[in-house]
């Protein structure tokens, strides 16, 4: 696939900016997360994988300080320039936000690029799914930028810089799991990341007779950045009211005991449900991990089925499409385990599924979904892939 999605967008290159001469091509993946939802900004664990899937980047650089932009995804925005000066967000750039936050973002700490750049791209992540096409788009962004123009900069800097310009230009709080998981990538393994520290691990996923089944339910409702927002500052207080009674720096140092004891410290009903899903998810993440280091896959999955009810229930980040194809899919036989993954509102669900009965999830969540939503998802079985690279 990667070479094919290669050529696809060199030729491009040619028929858009006439000559792919010394053009590179560079790659970053999406990401799918297994538990540890709405985590990453409460110091707590996640536990995403990288997939195959992702954005390509086909670039040359210019003799002047221009940048001329082509995304095979929005053909008819056709080119977006602007200048490698003065960097700063703008409703007209649209798309081309997210490189130029990250070339702002390097900017920042000192690395300038010193000419403008031609560049071409082609995603493979379907728009609006919550499989981080704009996170791997930070990442490849960086991930070219260190390639082409040297700048020192390890992965987790390319992580670290993505969130920044994420965060700082384009006005989503979000945390660092996409990024990290897009950057950090490894294939057939997850990361078992403490964003506390930003210390991981990978944790290789062999599941004996069983695979990764990511539905799209193809709903993405517009208030995802707004109540994403609105959930992180919501944290953020029920967190200073709790700093009032014990000593910790995240959500994610409460065991649920704890938070027992002290949740009386949090004044406001519904910020007590945002940290309350904050710790238990946590815990939740660090044992899924520990049962699948003992092979349990069925403790993973009744911890994630013990995710959706939680981000549904106390978290408020579900939708009622994402209930239909969760609720369908626990009835499957063979489903060990289902639940919303990312943000929220809308975009994907992540199962686990016996392989036997793969067939049978497809057909039955396909049919609950047509009858109760009037749509036909798209499913697709998870490969784990690699983080960025030049092809
Ligand atoms: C989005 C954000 C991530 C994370 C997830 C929820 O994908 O970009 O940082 O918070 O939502 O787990």
């Amino acid at each position: 696939m990667g070479i094919a999605m290669k050529e696809t967008v060199l030729k491009k290159f040619e028929e858009v900016f006439g000559d792919s001469e010394g053009v590179k091509v560079f790659f970053a993946p999406g990401r799918v997360n297994l538990i540890g939802e709405h985590t990453d900004y409460n110091g707590g664990h996640v536990f995403p994988c990288a997939l195959t899937i992702g954005t390509y980047m086909a670039v040359k650089k210019r003799d002047d300080r221009k940048l001329r932009f082509y995304s095979m995804n929005f053909d008819h925005l056709g080119v977006i320039e602007s200048s490698i000066e003065g960097l700063k967000p703008e409703k007209e750039a649209d798309w081309t936000n997210y490189p130029k936050g990250v070339m702002w973002a390097f900017e920042k700490r000192g690395m300038k690029m010193d000419c403008g750049l031609d560049i071409v791209l082609n995603g493979n992540i379907p728009n609006g799914s919550g499989l981080s096409s704009s996170a791997s788009l930070e990442v490849v962004t960086g991930f070219m930028l260190r390639e082409l123009f040297g700048f020192d900069v390890t992965n987790v800097e390319l992580a670290q810089i993505g969130q920044y310009s994420e965060n700082n230009f384009n006005g989503m709080n979000c945390g660092i799991m996409d990024q990290f998981a897009s950057a950090m990538g490894k294939k057939d393994n997850a990361i078992f990341l403490d964003t506390a520290d930003l210390s991981y691990e990978y944790a290789p996923i062999n599941l004996a007779g069983a695979k990764i089944v990511v539905t799209n339910s193809k709903v993405k409702h517009s208030l995802v950045n707004s109540e994403y927002n609105t959930r992180r500052s919501e944290c953020e207080t029920a967190l200073a009211e709790l700093q009032a009674v014990t000593d910790i720096k995240g959500l994610g140092d409460l065991t649920e005991e704890e938070f027992e004891a002290h949740k009386s410290a949090i004044k406001d009903e519904t910020r007590v449900k945002r940290a309350k899903h904050a710790v238990y998810e946590n815990r939740r993440t660090i044992r899924a991990v520990e049962a699948l280091k003992n092979n349990d896959l069925e403790t993973f999955g009744k911890l994630m089925n013990a995710s959706h009810v939680s981000l549904r229930d106390d978290y408020a980040v579900s939708c009622s499409e994402i209930d239909v194809l969760v609720d369908a899919a626990w009835k499957v036989e063979g489903v060990i385990g289902s639940r919303i993954t990312g943000g929220g509102f809308g975009g994907c669900t992540v199962s686990i599924v016996k392989d036997e009965a793969i067939e049978a999830f497809k057909e039955q969540v396909g049919k609950a979904y047509q009858e109760q939503v009037g749509k036909t998802p798209e499913f697709y079985v998870v490969e784990i892939g690699n983080g960025p690279c030049e092809l």
